[in-house]
């Protein structure tokens, strides 16, 4: 993979669920491109095709028609292993429930995605430390999930996100269920690791936490309507949709 500068590009890309009566365009005709060290925030009312975007963004799912080309590579042509791959070292995943295993410590979730990488078991530990120390939870490494707060454990699972060195941090409301508090901190890591140079792309409903982003990309009924709002220009209130 070559450093072109666009990491994600859509073209004319459809996500269509069910047929004839029942049939849901998720997703009609998207174009979209960002480049690397972006960092954006999906919005959009529920059922806009947010969360759909993401999963094909991510590589989880697969378009009915269009393209999708990731840093350059059209993803339709690549296989489920390529793809895992792909999911696996390229992108990293934080979710709103944070999906840590309750039984392993912060350090061996944070080390689980380096084993299906491969890497070697000393290197594994160093790097999971280093994850950890990075979102601020080296004084946690030997605690369950169920011993951290709600927001130890979203940084935790930044942690295991970051830990393969992805291009690309995908979040979808991660700061769903945390209070303004730690909501904050986990910006706060965003922005440093945008800093660092990893591109992000994170669905919010929160006029707050999309303002922190540096571009909002606005959904409506499965299209884009405004790809590139400025985060400084948008009004709170408005877009505030539960
Ligand atoms: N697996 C699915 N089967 C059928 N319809 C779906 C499925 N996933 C999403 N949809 C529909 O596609 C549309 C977009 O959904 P989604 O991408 O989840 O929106 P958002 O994340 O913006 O709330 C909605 O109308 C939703 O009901
Ligand atoms: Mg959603």
């Amino acid at each position: 993979m070559g450093l072109n500068p666009v990491i994600i590009r859509l073209e004319q890309l459809s996500k269509t669920y069910g047929e004839g009566d029942t049939e849901v365009h998720a997703l009609f005709e998207v174009d979209l491109t960002i480049n690397r060290g972006e960092y954006c925030a999906i919005m959009g009312a529920s059922g806009s095709g947010k969360s759909t975007a993401m999963n094909v963004i991510g590589c989880l799912d697969r378009p009915s028609s269009g393209k999708y080309y990731f840093d350059n590579v059209d993803v339709s042509g690549l296989s489920e292993l390529q793809l895992a791959e792909i999911r696996n070292r390229q992108i990293g995943f934080v979710f709103q429930q944070f999906h840590l295993l309750p039984q392993l410590t912060a350090l061996d979730n944070v080390i689980l995605p380096m084993i299906y990488a491969k890497i070697s078991p000393d290197e594994r530990k160093q790097r999971a430390i280093a994850a950890l120390e990075k979102v601020g939870l080296a004084a946690r490494l030997f605690n369950k999930p169920n011993q951290l707060s709600g927001g130890q454990q979203q940084r935790v699972a930044i942690a295991r996100a970051i830990v393969n060195q992805p291009l690309l941090l995908l979040a979808d409301e991660p700061t769903g269920a945390l209070d303004s508090h730690t909501t904050q901190e986990v910006m706060d890591i965003f922005e440093e690791l945008n800093s660092s140079g990893i591109t992000i792309v994170m669905v919010t409903h929160e006029g707050e936490v999309a303002r922190l982003s540096h571009r909002i990309i606005m959904f409506r009924d499965g299209q884009v309507i405004n790809s590139h709002l400025n985060p400084e220009t948008l009004e709170t209130e408005k877009y505030v949709t539960t």
